[in-house]
């Protein structure tokens, strides 16, 4: 059998490799669209900062979920007229009895829309939720965090073992570089996910998160340009 390298396959090996890695750089991008807006604005704030993951795993103990996230990501589905008056009623207590008279007809007009039995998101239809995110932030539930663990720890890994299958075939660099890139993603992944957990404890391990997160997009970045320049770019040898 021929050497495993890019100068030793064939177009539609190329082309599929190719497909695969630019579908996935698409799903990355969107990705980390997406953390940007639901993470990135948890401090009120655009971009991501070490206060985003304090406020997202840790929680922001100074007032309550629906409060911080009418202050952050929720800010644009409400008027401030409509936000001044759940904050208040959420202050004074989120008692059942005002909820009905106050601001149920907000929630129904403004909220329910996403926030229903069928989108996956808090059922605001139901009072008990209303009222539990009126109680203290703590942050990401257990719940969440293992769903949301394994889904990227499966999910991850897998998307991980065809990039460096593909980048294996590449012949830029010494070996230790490579099986470096290739380690690299699953190593940040580890403790990415590892952060995610002991930052719901502490928040001084929030660093710990941008760091997993940006050792992964930088070796997903390197493998990425790397195949992609040798399958089309550089010339036989
Ligand atoms: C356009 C759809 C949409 C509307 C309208 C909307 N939300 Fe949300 N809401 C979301 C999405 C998506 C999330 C999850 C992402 C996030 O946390 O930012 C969310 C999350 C939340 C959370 C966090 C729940 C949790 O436990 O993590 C709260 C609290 C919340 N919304 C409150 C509200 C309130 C109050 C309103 C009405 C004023 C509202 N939302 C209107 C889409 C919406």
């Amino acid at each position: 059998m021929k050497d495993w390298t890019f100068g030793n396959i064939n177009t539609p090996l190329k082309v599929l490799f190719s497909s695969y890695l630019i579908v996935v750089g698409i799903g990355y991008m969107m990705a980390f669209t997406q953390i940007l807006f639901t993470h990135g604005m948890a401090d009120g704030k655009i971009g991501l900062s070490v206060d985003d993951i304090v406020y997202s795993y840790y929680g922001n103990r100074n007032g309550s979920m629906i409060e911080n996230k009418l202050n952050g990501s929720m800010k644009e589905n409400a008027s401030e007229e409509e936000r001044f008056k759940i904050i208040k009623w959420v202050r004074e207590g989120a008692d059942e009895s005002s909820f009905n008279t106050t601001v149920k007809p907000i929630f129904d007009n403004t909220c329910i829309m996403c926030h229903n039995a069928e989108s996956g998101l808090v059922d605001f239809t139901i009072f008990e939720n209303i009222k539990k995110a009126s109680a203290t932030d703590s942050g990401a539930s257990f719940a969440v965090l293992t769903r949301v663990s394994h889904i990227h720890l499966f999910g991850i890994a897998f998307i991980f073992m065809f990039v460096g299958l593909i980048f294996s075939f590449s012949t830029t660099g010494p070996t230790w570089l490579k099986a470096t890139a290739i380690a690299m993603p699953y190593v940040s992944q580890v403790l990415d996910i590892a952060s995610w957990w002991l930052t719901k404890f502490d928040p001084m391990f929030a660093w710990l998160v941008l760091f997993g997160g940006t050792g992964m997009a930088i070796a997903f970045a390197f493998m990425w340009i790397v195949s992609m320049y040798e399958m089309w770019i550089k010339k036989p040898s």
